[in-house]
Order: structure tokens, then sequence, then C-alpha cells
């Protein structure tokens, strides 16, 4: 009988791998986890330095998280929300519109931060049809350079990654592209002259193309697929301020962002503002199973109420909408934030995050750039530093980090040549100290 290495290679096509490589190379698998920690079949363990994908929040088989899929697991896996209501579905909702800033207030349930922001999309094209009185003509996009809203094609026509992106660009929309505060200004433009150029950018395509302009969509404060890129503050609220000025709806997409990641619950907390529509996914069930939701506020909800022959009707769903296990899984980490104090523990482990890439990182020869936002940390390698010099992209010096990396007993995944990490909250004082140290020695292992 085949081992699950060699199933794995010969079955499974992995999702932004060149299964070339894949094929050629030893692979891992893994076989559990608890807490921080990952262990392979081989039976080596490892901490999860990116929280599987930046969605684990409290950790592997949290006894309370267990609990609330076997407890729902006892009850019923899944019912369809299309013509039925749920128990868990309802409830998460109710929990998530009280948590959510103030004024969001009706969740639509699906099953991936992609579904979650394509649902935000075509919920605000449909808004301008009918709202009253109509504006058919609101039917663009505004998007950042850069994006990242997931993979399917609406995401895609509003994501910006030239990488991911480009070969699909025949299939997509065209999205208006605003001037992007999340890179660093160019030489001798101060951070607060770069910020009021954006702001200033954004407001004269709101003000030349408003009439014809559905939404904006944006990352709020990070910018995650792009390579972990942090907007100054201020940036948020200015698009708050400029959507509402021109009446245009703002999609924020808070799937990387929400449940503690930037140190609130929400992005949008650090700057007071409440989106017309707002995306969530990977933290919502703790990072357990794939439950996302888009949560709108009552201007966007009411303009799909009326009679049904009037077909103002929502027509989009997914089977596996709400499912139980996810909303009850997602129930229990919200308790668990509540019972752990999550956030307030948190704080000290970003301040030692932040402490240690000033002074280990930072100075480090083939380090470009270190930047922080909350818990997620990301350092940019480079093969000089002044001049600055990139590493040139075929070698994949992030990559080949991250696999030295696994000698140590950490599992990190990189954006190109930068280096992520983003454990889940939970991690302890002392393991992050060890993911932070395995990711030094495997710089020196690399970067000879
Ligand atoms: C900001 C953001 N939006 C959307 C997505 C897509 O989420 P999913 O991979 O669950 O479709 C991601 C995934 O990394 C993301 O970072």
């Amino acid at each position: 009988m085949p081992n699950s290495t060699q199933l794995d290679k010969q079955y499974v096509w992995h999702p932004f791998t060149q299964m070339q490589d894949w094929m050629q190379n030893d692979v891992l698998v893994i076989e559990s986890g608890h807490g921080v920690m990952l262990r392979d079949t081989e039976g080596r363990e490892y901490i999860d330095g990116v929280s599987s994908l930046w969605c684990n929040v409290h950790g592997h088989q949290h006894p309370r998280l267990n609990q609330a899929i076997r407890d729902q697991a006892a009850k019923i896996a899944h019912s369809t929300l299309l013509g039925l209501g749920s128990e868990p579905a309802a409830k998460l909702a109710a929990r998530l519109v009280e948590i959510l800033p103030e004024g969001l207030t009706h969740v639509f349930y699906s099953d991936s931060g992609a579904t979650a922001c394509e649902v935000a999309i075509k919920m605000a094209f449909q808004y301008w049809q009918q709202c009253s009185p109509p504006h058919p003509s609101k039917t663009k996009y505004v998007a950042l350079p850069n994006a990242y809203h997931g993979d399917t094609l609406g995401a895609v026509s509003v994501g910006g990654v030239e990488l991911f992106h480009k070969i699909f660009r025949p299939l997509l929309f065209e999205a208006l592209r605003a001037p992007s505060p999340y890179v660093t200004p160019p030489a001798g433009v101060s951070p607060g002259e770069h910020l009021k150029k954006c702001v200033d950018g954004l407001d004269a395509i709101f003000r030349e193309n408003g009439h014809e302009i559905a939404a904006m969509i944006l990352e709020p404060l990070v910018q995650g697929a792009a390579g972990m890129l942090m907007a100054p503050p201020g940036y948020l609220k200015a698009v708050r301020e400029l959507c509402t000025r021109y009446d245009i709806l703002m999609i924020v997409d808070e799937v990387a962002t929400g449940f503690g990641r930037t140190g609130k619950m929400f992005a949008c907390e650090h700057e007071g503002i409440t989106p017309d529509l707002l995306a969530l996914g990977k933290g919502l069930t703790g990072g357990y199973l794939p439950v996302a939701a888009t949560v709108a506020n009552d201007k966007v909800f009411s303009a799909f109420l009326g009679e049904y022959s009037d077909f103002r009707t929502f027509f989009h769903g997914h089977t596996f909408t709400g499912n139980a296990l996810g909303c009850a899984v997602g129930l229990a980490s919200l308790d668990v934030f509540e019972e752990e104090k999550v956030l307030e523990n948190l704080r000290p482990k970003m301040s030692l995050l932040g402490r240690r890439l000033q002074e280990e990182f930072k100075p480090h020869p083939n380090v470009a750039e270190i930047r922080q936002c909350g818990f997620i940390g990301a350092v940019d390698l480079v093969k000089g530093r002044e001049p600055r010099e990139e590493f040139p992209s075929d070698r994949q010096m992030g990559m080949k980090v991250c696999v030295a990396a696994r000698n140590h007993g950490i599992l990190i995944r990189p954006l190109r040549n930068t280096l992520v990490i983003m454990p889940p909250l939970s991690i302890s004082e002392d393991e992050l100290h060890r993911l932070l140290d395995g990711i030094l020695v495997a710089m020196a292992d690399t970067l000879r």
C-alpha cells in the first residue's frame, strides 16, 4: 500500500504550486496538530508559523473548539440555508453583528474568502440596479494595485497581483486603479505627502467617474498576498469619507485581518469606520472549517426587499452556505476570544515580535525592510541593501529560507522574497522566541 506521501505526489494537484518541482522533491505531509505545533507523517514536529495560511487563531485541537464540533455533529453536520434556517448559523450571525463595527446588520454566508468578496462585488452591483431611485450606470469598481481578494473571477478582476492575475485578464472585468498608499513613497516624498497624494488621486477618480462607480474594495491596513504591504494610518478613514461623499459603496475585505490579527478584533476598528459591505473568512471559524461571510448594512440589505415578482432577490448561494459544524465552531471561537482574553494576551506578544524584528532582523545584511501590523510580521530579503539589489526571482530565496527553517522545526511560507511571520494568536512567548530563533538560523544557513 503506497504511503500518503506517494499518494499525494501521484494524485493531489496543489494550489499555487509548480507541480513539476513538487513531484521531484521531498514533500511533507501533515498528520496531526496540537496547539501551535504541526506533526508530519514521519513524526517530526514544527511550529505553525503562518497559522495554516493565516487562518488558525487559537491553535490546533483546541479542546473547546473540538467539543463544539463534536456537540454539533451529534445533532447535525449540515442542512441547507436555501429555504431553511439553521440554529448555529442564526446564532453566529447575531454574534457577528454584535461585535462588528456598528451598522453592519445582515450576514450572508459562503465558504471561502474569495466567495465572501465575490458576493460583496455582486451585491454592490445589484444594489445600484434596484436601489431607490436606481443608478444603473454605476457598474464599475475601484481597486488598488497589488490587491488580493481571492481566486474566483470577480475577486481576480479587482485583484492586482500581476504574477497571479495577468494570465486571466481576457476573462476579467476592468477595475479602475487608485494610487496605492501601501507602497513605500518614492524618494524625496514624505509618508504624509504620499498619503495625501493617494487620497487626492482617489478623490479625482471618484469625482470624474463617480456616476459609474458601484464600489471601492480594499484590504484594510495590510495588503496580504502583495507581501504584507501596510498603509499609513488615516487612509481607511479617508476612503470611508470619500465613498460617502461621492455615494460609492465601500467594501472592506477583512478576510486576512479579521478576528484579532491586527491587535483589534477587526482592522476597521483602528480607524473607527464602518464599510457598507465587509468580507470575513479564514479566522471566522478559528481556522477550523471553511465558513465565510459577507456582512451588509441596512441600506444595502433593504434594496433587495420587495415582492417576489419584483425580482430583487439576491440570486446567489452555495451548497455549504452556513454550514452547521462551521458555524458552531465559529461561535465557540468567539467564546474563546472572551474566556481566554485573547486580545489582551496578544499585546505583549505583539511587542515581543516588534522588538525582535527591529533588533535582530532589521540589521541583517540581507534584510531590506521589516514591517509589522499587530501580529503580522514581514521581512523583505534582498541580495544587497545598499544599493538595493533583489535576488533574481527564479532563485526563490524566500522559499529556500522557509525550506531550511523546517530543519529547525519551523513551518513558514514566503510571499516571493518576503518572509511572513504570522503564528496563531495563541502562541506562547516561549514558542514565539523559538519561531523567531529558527527563522534567524534558517536565514544564516541559506543567505551566506
Ligand atoms: C485579504 C484576502 N481576501 C481574500 C482571500 C481569499 O481567501 P480564500 O483563500 O479563503 O478564498 C485572502 C486569502 O489569502 C486574503 O488574504
